[in-house]
């Protein structure tokens, strides 16, 4: 059943208390849930409660302790505890049910990972625990009684504040937690087991010493530092930037190894996925430090942005997630480097929101309606919902930005509001109006700004037009003109500006902006810092771009020349494949490139994305009709020729930028080197040549770094050097993957990920190795996440790598939907292909569609998909 936004009506009853009995035994955990509820004023005497049950058993009903015989309720369908007896104004109903946490492999609920039993409640997880109204609206305050052998658990964690515990006998004891800040349900966890911490503390701005505790298993305990330092740093940053602070005297965090998402911000009790925990220097990469930092502050800032403050209902699910991705994006900045963020954040945009947005599951950053809701964890909802997020910050600036946060804080702490909610508070503090933003949040789709430039030398004015366009989406064959925030610097021929940089703001189809007194004929930098989420269209040459790479004081601007120029050529050579001619590289490139790669002071990193060409995914957006074979094709031409005209400096840059192996840094400075060495040598590699193949073996069998050694394994594992390929890939699993599940998944998606003419057969083999295992995400995605996203194999003109895919997903279904869920939408941009791959393709959906018992996760996916 599909349920839409508007139809939202308030529940009929309000549970207010939730007390919790959760025994936990092996093979059986018996769960008694008590709510205190009550009829919400203004609803009908006769109103059914109606509670959320799923995979329970229920063994029996008490409304008052008196417990209801089987006839005063019943299951109307599935999923829904209905009481059918009267209930009085206000009532307590007791449920007992029984679940089996060690079957259930879905990871929604209460399951069992590894040796530890966890919980994941959001979005709809709860109702897999015990009957409730399992919605966010409905918030209550809770206290949970776990019970445990003592032996196999002897960690009992929950929300809030441990008030007791103690042993029970028999080898069994309890722990009782209580949580004192009234929560939706989607907050709430639970974890049991065997687990090893690392304690420190943190004291808030007014005073308050909050113990903080991360659990792992106990082999993971000496990966726990970094994550520590990150909390530590996101709980001061949180105070400085937006004032805001922790409110309860415990913080603990602890990390799973079977985790379907990243991580969860749960009351008191973040439970995290180990890829986005662990890290320690001989395991974890440059990446895995900063997707770490990135996370643990994400979920640290959802106390505010989600749980102080949470969603009316899961269509506002970009209330919290836009606005916490957008200010833990504004935390990494702040940690390292602002323009090296906001690139790799523009890079993750493009590569996996742009296309989402131009295919049949587009849907706007607040969608209208869902049929699983766990679908709409999205790059859109997520990453485009951040970049609305930050147009408000363009627009009202940061100090405006921040009257707006304060704003909606003091209206809405404790609450469970909107995204109309949000923008209100943003208007009202700052006296504007933002109704035509709104639109953000309504329509879907990526829209085009076209800018037209003209220049009166007389009158010393600079006109530029701006026009904006957005092509149908899903439900939307027309849209109206959005508020768009363009910032805008005019560049004289010295490379300075002319007249202080502008935020224009674009409100109609088209509009005329007029700068006086411009001395020059100005070069145009438009859109600086990515300021919308936009795609720009304004004719150029390769020379005006190659002065912006060099010049612009913006340095987002100066990498995305950059990019524009790889893109032209990188498009012409595909075209140039397609038809049989010769490829070409453009000197204007070479030159850019080679300019680049010599400057001395420049920060490594912003040098390293310069030089690195856009992924293929961001590419194929701009394609008419993506072509992978040429795509990738006309990608290596460019590298290779690339190489052929600068080896020496890429050479050069390669070994003047090796960092000595001790002691290990990971500041600015060691990642950039990391970062533009490892850039070099993809390039020499694409020469083929057996000096560089030597070169890069030698990284990868030396090198102590994980960044050194997974860069230069992946281009082996992409080589067509046998030997070298076998040894690298041998001596990685051996030296460093065996017995680390995380490495273990490096080591799998490197193989996934290679261009090598094996692919398929290499993935399939990878699916029987021992450290594989279908159960658990991680090791899913590293296979068969990862060939899904091999441009060049996934996509065989033969369709064997669809319909092994579509083969993984079925296995996968019966066990996770969310899991399987997630693959199927590999392959919702079909149309964006060929004929005859679509025709594959959707052959494929067909497949999935009509088989039966398919999960509605994998069918609503599928089934949107295939919608013209
Ligand atoms: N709220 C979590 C976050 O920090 C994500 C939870 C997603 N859960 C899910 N079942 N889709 O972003
Ligand atoms: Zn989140």
């Amino acid at each position: 059943v599909e349920k839409f936004r508007k139809d939202y009506k308030e529940p009929d009853y309000w549970v207010r208390n939730v007390d919790l009995l959760i025994q936990i035994h092996d093979g059986q955990t018996t769960v008694r849930g008590k709510l205190s509820a009550e009829r919400r004023k203004g609803a009908q005497e006769s109103a059914t409660l109606r509670l959320d049950a799923e995979d329970v058993e229920v063994v029996s009903v008490l409304l008052n302790g008196k417990e209801l015989s089987s006839s005063d309720y019943h299951f109307p369908e599935k999923d829904v505890l209905e009481i059918k007896c009267g209930l009085p104004d206000k009532f307590e109903l007791e449920t007992v049910v029984k679940i089996k946490p060690e079957d259930n492999t879905q990871l929604s609920g209460l399951y069992k990972s590894s040796s530890m039993y966890c919980t994941q409640c959001e979005a709809e997880g709860f109702r897999r625990i015990t009957p409730m109204l399992d919605r966010p609206d409905v918030m209550a305050k809770y206290k949970v009684r776990i019970e445990a052998d003592q032996k196999s658990c002897p960690v009992l964690l929950s929300n809030g504040n441990l008030v007791s515990k103690g042993e029970m006998g028999e080898g069994r004891h309890f722990a009782e937690w209580e949580d004192p800040f009234p929560k939706p349900s989607y907050l709430f966890a639970v974890v049991a087991g065997d687990l090893g911490s690392i304690k420190d503390t943190f004291t808030t701005r007014s005073g308050r010493k909050v113990a903080l505790e991360i659990f792992s298993e106990h082999a993971n305990v000496d990966q726990l530092d970094w994550a520590m330092q990150s909390l530590k740093d996101s709980m001061k940053w949180d105070e400085e930037r937006f004032g805001l602070e922790y409110d309860l005297d415990i913080y603990n965090i602890v990390a799973v190894n079977d985790f379907n998402m990243g991580a969860m911000e749960n009351k008191g009790l973040n439970v995290f996925n180990t890829a986005c925990v662990l890290a320690k220097p001989s395991t974890a990469t440059d990446s895995d430090y900063e997707r770490v930092q990135g996370v643990i502050a994400h979920e640290y800032f959802h106390n505010w942005t989600g749980n102080r403050v949470t969603c009316r209902d899961w269509f506002q699910l970009t209330l919290k997630e836009g606005l916490t991705v957008f200010r833990d994006q504004q935390f990494s900045a702040d940690m390292t480097s602002e323009a090296v963020k906001r690139i790799e954040d523009v890079r993750i945009l493009r590569a996996a929101q742009f296309p989402q947005d131009d295919s049949p599951m587009a849907h706007p950053i607040r969608p209208e309606s869902y049929i699983a809701m766990d679908n709409f964890y999205t790059a859109t909802v997520y990453n485009k919902g951040a970049e609305v997020i930050g147009m408000y910050q363009t627009l009202l600036g940061k100090e405006g930005f921040r009257k707006g946060m304060d704003l909606y804080f003091k209206r809405h702490d404790g609450t469970a509001v909107t995204c109309d909610d949000f923008r209100a508070a943003m208007a009202d503090a700052n006296g504007v109006d933002l109704e035509q933003f709104e639109r953000w949040y309504t329509q879907a789709g990526t829209p085009t700004v076209e800018a037209k430039a003209s220049y009166s030398a007389d009158k010393q004015r600079f006109e530029l037009v701006l026009s904006q366009s957005c092509g149908p989406s899903p439900g939307q064959p027309t849209k109206q003109p959005y508020h768009i925030p363009v910032r805008v610097g005019l560049i004289g021929k010295d490379g300075k500006d002319l007249v202080p940089e502008r935020v224009l703001e674009l409100k109609e189809a088209s509009q005329t902006f007029v700068f006086e007194g411009v001395k020059e004929e100005p070069v145009v930098s438009l859109l600086r810092g990515f300021s919308a989420p936009v795609n720009v269209k304004l004719p150029r040459s390769d020379e005006e771009l190659a002065f912006l790479m060099a010049n612009d004081q913006d340095s987002f601007n100066r990498w995305e020349a950059g990019q524009e120029l790889f893109t032209r050529s990188i498009l012409a050579n595909v075209k140039a494949f397609q038809d049989g001619k010769d490829m070409e590289l453009p000197q204007v490139i070479v030159d850019a490139a080679k300019r680049t790669l010599l400057l001395e002071d420049i920060d490594k990193s912003l040098q390293a994305y310069a030089l690195t060409l856009p992924s293929l995914l961001t590419l194929g957006a701009k394609m008419d009709v993506i072509d992978p074979d040429a795509l990738v094709a006309a990608c290596k031409f460019v590298k290779e020729s690339m190489a052929k005209k600068l080896r020496a400096e890429f050479e050069t840059a390669y070994k003047s930028n090796q960092l000595p192996s001790e002691p290990f840094r990971n500041d600015a400075d060691a990642v950039g080197r990391r970062r533009i060495k490892n850039v070099c040598l993809d390039y020499l590699m694409a020469l083929k040549e057996d000096k560089y193949t030597k070169l890069c073996l030698d990284q990868a069998l030396q090198s102590t770094a994980m960044t050194d050694l997974v860069a230069a394994t992946s281009l082996l594992a992409g080589s067509s050097d046998e030997a070298a390929r076998k040894q690298a890939l041998e001596n990685f699993y051996e030296k460093h993957a065996k017995g680390n599940d995380l490495i273990l998944c490096k080591w799998f998606t490197m193989q996934a990920m290679a261009d090598v003419t094996t692919s398929l057969s290499d993935v399939g083999a990878l699916l029987q190795h021992p450290d594989f295992s279908l159960k658990n995400p991680n090791k899913c995605r590293s296979v068969i996440g990862a060939f899904a996203g091999n441009m060049k194999h996934f996509h065989a003109a033969d369709g064997s790598g669809y319909r092994w895919l579509t083969d993984r997903i079925l296995d996968i279904d019966k066990m996770n939907p969310q899991m399987s869920a997630r693959l199927v939408s590999s392959f919702s941009t079909f149309r964006r292909y060929d004929q005859k791959r679509q025709a594959l393709i959707k052959a494929e959906l067909e497949r999935l569609i009509a088989t039966s018992g398919l999960s509605r996760d994998a069918y609503e996916i599928a089934s949107k998909s295939l919608k013209a």
